[in-house]
This record gives C-alpha cells, sequence and structure tokens, in this order.
C-alpha cells in the first residue's frame, strides 16, 4: 500500500518505523526540511501542511492517506474523500477536534460524561459566567501542550485571561490524569489498549512520566475503556483515537479532550503490547484486524524535553548508562536543534510492576540531559 501522512513529525516516524515492517510505501508531507520523518519516507514533500494543492496532490497518488497533527488542510482532505481516496481519520474528524467547543457540545449532546462547560468569544464575556468559576480556560482552537489554557479560579484572574473565543471549563478536582487509546475500522471493529496514567511537569504544561497498568481499580479501568469504545463509535470514526480522562476524587471518570491519532500516551506500547498503538492505527486505516492490545509487561515512559537554558544542536548527555541497563529503550526522534522543553525524544522502561518501572524510569530521567 502507498500511505500518504500530512505532517512529518515523531509521531509520523514511529509509524513509518512500523508500517516498513509490511513492505508499505510511505510518503509524508511537512514543511520542515529537517522533519523527523523527511529521512525514513519513500518520499518527502517540503509544503505547509494547510496547503490545500500541496496536501490535495500528495494525496491523489496515495491509497491512504492519514495525519499525525491535526492542524491539516481539511479541504484537500474532503476533496480527496470525496473523490474515492481513503482518508482517516475523516475529515469531519479533525473539524470538530479542532474546535474544543464543539468537541465539549459533542459530550453534551450524546450524554458522554463531561465537566460542565459555557463558551464564550470574548474576555469581557467570562464576566457573564461568575457562577461557574473556578474554571480552566480553553481557547476553542490552536492551543496544544497547555499552551492555550490558562486557570480563571476568582473574578481578579480575568485580566490575564485569553481575549479569544474559548470554552469555560469547570476546575475539576481531579486524583488522577488517564488516557485510553482506542482505535476502530471500516469494518466496525473497536478495541482499546490498557489504561495509561499521566503525570504532569506544571512548569512545562507536558507529560513527566506515564505508566501502564494504571493504578486504578478494575471497575475503573473498565469504566474508562468502555468510555473511550462508546466514543469511537459514536463519532463513527476509523482511526486511532487518544481519549484524555480524569478520575474525579470522588471516582468519576469525565473526558477531558481527544485527539484523533497516535499520541504521546501510548509510546510505551511499542516495547509493553503485543501491537503498539502505531500498528493499530496502520491495521485500522487498513481495515485489516486490530489485533492484541494487552500488555506483555508494565511499563513507563518518559519524555526527553530539551533543557531549560539550552537552545541548538542536540547533545543527549548520560544516554551511555541507560543503554546499559536491562529494560530501557531509548528513542531519539532526529531532530537536529534543540530548545527549552522541545520534545526531542522518549525513554520507555519496562519492568515487574508499574511501581518497578516508573522508579527505574525516574533513574533514568535524572541521568539523562538533553543540552546543546
Ligand atoms: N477543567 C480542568 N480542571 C483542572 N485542570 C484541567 C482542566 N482542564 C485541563 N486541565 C489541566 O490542563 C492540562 C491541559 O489541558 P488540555 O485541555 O488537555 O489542553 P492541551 O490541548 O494543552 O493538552 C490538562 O492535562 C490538565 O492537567
Ligand atoms: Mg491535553
Amino acid at each position: 500500500m502507498r500511505i500518504g501522512i500530512v505532517g512529518g513529525g515523531q509521531l509520523g516516524r514511529m509509524f513509518i518505523q512500523n508500517a516498513l515492517n509490511y513492505g508499505h510505501e510511505i510518503v509524508t508531507l511537512d514543511p520542515d526540511p529537517e522533519a523527523p520523518c523527511s529521512l525514513i519516507s519513500h518520499e518527502f514533500i517540503c509544503a505547509d501542511r494547510n496547503d490545500e494543492e500541496a496536501v490535495y496532490q500528495m494525496g491523489k497518488t496515495c491509497d491512504v492517506v492519514t495525519i499525525e497533527i491535526e492542524n491539516v488542510s481539511v479541504p484537500a482532505l474532503k476533496r480527496l474523500e470525496a473523490e474515492g481516496v481513503k482518508v482517516f481519520p475523516q475529515p469531519r474528524i479533525l473539524e470538530m477536534v479542532k474546535d474544543k467547543g464543539v468537541q465539549k457540545r459533542f459530550y453534551e449532546e450524546h450524554g458522554l460524561p463531561t465537566a460542565p462547560f459555557a463558551l464564550v468569544e470574548s474576555k469581557e464575556q467570562i464576566r457573564q459566567h461568575l457562577d461557574l468559576l473556578p474554571v480552566m480556560q480553553k481557547m476553542r482552537v490552536g492551543g496544544y501542550d497547555g499552551k492555550g489554557v490558562t486557570p480563571i479560579k476568582t473574578e481578579a484572574d480575568i485580566p490575564s485571561g485569553f481575549d479569544a473565543p474559548s470554552v469555560l471549563e469547570q476546575w475539576v478536582d481531579y486524583a488522577l490524569e488517564l488516557a485510553v487509546l482506542v482505535a476502530r475500522n471500516e469494518n466496525g471493529e473497536v478495541t482499546s489498549f490498557p489504561v495509561v496514567e499521566q503525570v504532569f511537569n506544571a512548569e512545562a504544561n507536558l507529560v513527566d512520566y506515564l505508566v501502564s497498568p494504571a493504578r486504578i481499580k478494575p471497575e475503573v479501568e473498565a469504566e474508562a475503556r468502555a468510555l473511550a469504545e462508546k466514543l469511537i463509535a459514536e463519532i463513527d470514526m476509523v482511526g486511532l483515537l487518544a481519549v484524555e480522562l480524569f478520575l474525579t476524587r470522588d471516582g468519576r471518570v469525565l473526558i477531558n479532550e481527544i485527539a484523533p491519532r497516535p499520541h504521546n500516551s501510548g509510546h510505551h506500547t511499542i516495547e509493553a503490547c503485543y501491537v503498539s498503538q502505531f500498528d493499530v492505527h496502520m491495521r485500522s486505516i487498513l481495515n485489516w484486524p486490530l489485533g492484541d492490545t494487552s500488555l506483555r509487561t508494565p511499563a513507563a515512559m518518559i519524555n526527553l524535553l530539551g533543557e531549560k537554558g539550552f537552545s541548538g544542536p542536540v547533545v543527549y548527555q548520560g544516554m551511555d548508562e541507560a543503554i546499559a541497563t536491562s529494560g530501557v529503550y531509548p528513542h531519539v526522534y532526529g531532530k537536529a536543534l534543540t530548545k527549552p522543553f522541545r520534545k526531542m525524544g522518549h525513554v520507555t522502561v519496562v519492568g515487574s510492576s508499574s511501581e518497578e518501572a516508573l522508579e527505574k524510569a525516574k533513574r533514568v530521567k535524572e541521568g539523562i540531559k538533553v543540552i546543546a
């Protein structure tokens, strides 16, 4: 099969690494000539992901087109779909997910549990919803990795809010942040991965480490997976979907947001599961059997983020000890330049339990520095 990927980052790169095992031919499109996918694609097209003509022309040469980032030309994907090219996730899913307001409305209309919210057009309009405070204000479009969210705890915080169309989401008093990766093929077959527990770095607003199996009760595990499976069927999506969830202190599972693609919270599946998230994404868009998503071993994952205070050609310091340790799997994304908090790679660590994997992952994290 010839598979086209819009976007050339690390998610695309790991998708390609797996797809090569099956003999597929891959074409990637990204504006960065040194994008992580550029050196390992059969063909690389250097163009803006929102360049309708470029995305359309690439798609016309493919059997299937997919994405590895949501910010792409939806009009191009719609034209391709109308002309019979398989495009997964479907362009209408990208349209919905791009806008957090539309996402939230969808959950509400379909009776899917999510925190109460209101939509506003401007900062000034927050004053009409004082009863909802404290809230997290989320820009409806364009936010990622914590960059489009800001807390509005009291009226005094309103001046520091975003003056843009946004979602005011009631503050969730969560015990844990969880993620479920779920996939569906054209036949309607659905599968999900064991729940992942995420821990955030407050300063960088990125996942610090994650671990699977999550340290939650079996009923919560079952509820989270059932919710993700219901969601993908209700939105009638084909492909892999990452569902970010909150487990509240009083034991409820709420949907935070979704991403219709492989996700940072599924990297451990490469070593820890019978099929990885990248394999399952490929299987789902080709309408193949989805495979066995169960864990072969507990695992933890850490992101390798660019160290604060360093920008320039990247150096990975302290890898020697990590690669000498049993059950430690580094992944370097092939980005030439580092900058503070840029995602430069990740390390998966397997162990006999979540705790053991996590302890080992913490030691690995302390030993590695991504500097320039
Ligand atoms: N309603 C909320 N209450 C408390 N914390 C929240 C809420 N919404 C988001 N957060 C925190 O902010 C993080 C980023 O928000 P999210 O909506 O996932 O945006 P992003 O697109 O940046 O990932 C979440 O992972 C969570 O830690
Ligand atoms: Mg998020």
